[in-house]
């Protein structure tokens, strides 16, 4: 679809959801279905950022998927860096910075490690970021700012009176614009604790599709719905689309 007539949103986030359903109902395992959501993630990114949209996030593995089995917790574990190769070779195609967002705490070495290399790596390319949240949760990303916060009063690097959404927004994992489009996939209506700051003004779409069958055709329909909401950020201005 051509979007250069379109006013595109500065920043979407993805609830990846949907990978187990997918699998199950065609006799596959589970990981399998996170199998075939990688491979849609990659292909779906680079659909993304072509169409000039800088800030891509997802949720990939919450501080909550720690209650699934142990086999499952083990595959999603081990995706980053069994993948790692892989992801910094299509990193380097389309350009694109990655960094990660989320608790360390509860992470094997190998996974943290890989993480790092794919951050360093990436970290020369400036147009399009990518944001994976990983043993993230939004509850946690408040916390652990909160907890930098107080240590910067207490050291006096910081005026408690100068704390505004701008500053605290600096204290969050990334310093990250405000996310315009949330899509969540599957059909669930839900946040489950994803990126509670920064979806305060977010436009929500649920498709019912499960994620790895989430392609450039739905994406564009997310586009098209998004484009014709009215954002009026509190004010009544009904004339101006999308400001
Ligand atoms: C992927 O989908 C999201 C992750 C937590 C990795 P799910 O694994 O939640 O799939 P469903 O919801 O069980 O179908
Ligand atoms: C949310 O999906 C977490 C991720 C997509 C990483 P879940 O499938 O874990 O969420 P619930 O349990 O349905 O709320
Ligand atoms: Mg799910």
């Amino acid at each position: 679809m051509d979007y250069s007539k379109l006013k595109v949103p500065n920043h979407v986030a993805i609830i990846v959801d949907g990978n187990g359903r997918w699998a199950t109902e065609k006799g596959m395992s589970r990981s399998e279905g996170h199998n075939e959501g990688f491979i849609n993630l990659k292909k779906l990114s680079a659909y993304i950022f072509s169409k000039k949209i800088k800030y891509l996030s997802a949720y990939l593995f919450s501080t909550e998927n720690f209650k699934r089995s142990k086999m499952e917790v083990n595959f999603l574990m081990n995706l980053l860096n069994s993948k790692q190769k892989e992801i910094l070779e299509f990193c380097h195609e389309e350009k694109i910075k990655v960094v990660f967002s989320g608790r360390k705490e509860k992470l094997s070495e190998k996974v943290i490690e890989a993480m790092r290399i794919i951050e360093k790596e990436t970290s020369i390319y400036k147009d399009k970021l990518f944001n994976i949240c990983f043993n993230y949760g939004g509850h946690a990303e408040i916390i652990d700012a909160t907890k930098k916060i107080v240590k910067d009063i207490q050291n006096g690097k910081l005026d408690i009176d100068k704390l505004d959404e701008n500053t605290f927004n600096k204290y969050l994992y990334q310093n990250l614009p405000p996310i315009d489009l949330m899509i969540r996939t599957s059909g669930e209506q839900r946040l489950s604790n994803f990126m509670l700051w920064q979806n305060s003004y977010a436009e929500f779409y649920f498709p019912k599709t499960y994620f790895p069958d989430f392609d450039e055709n739905e994406f564009d329909k997310a586009i098209l719905e998004y484009t014709k909401r009215d954002r009026r950020y509190g004010g009544i201005d009904y004339e101006n689309k999308n400001n």
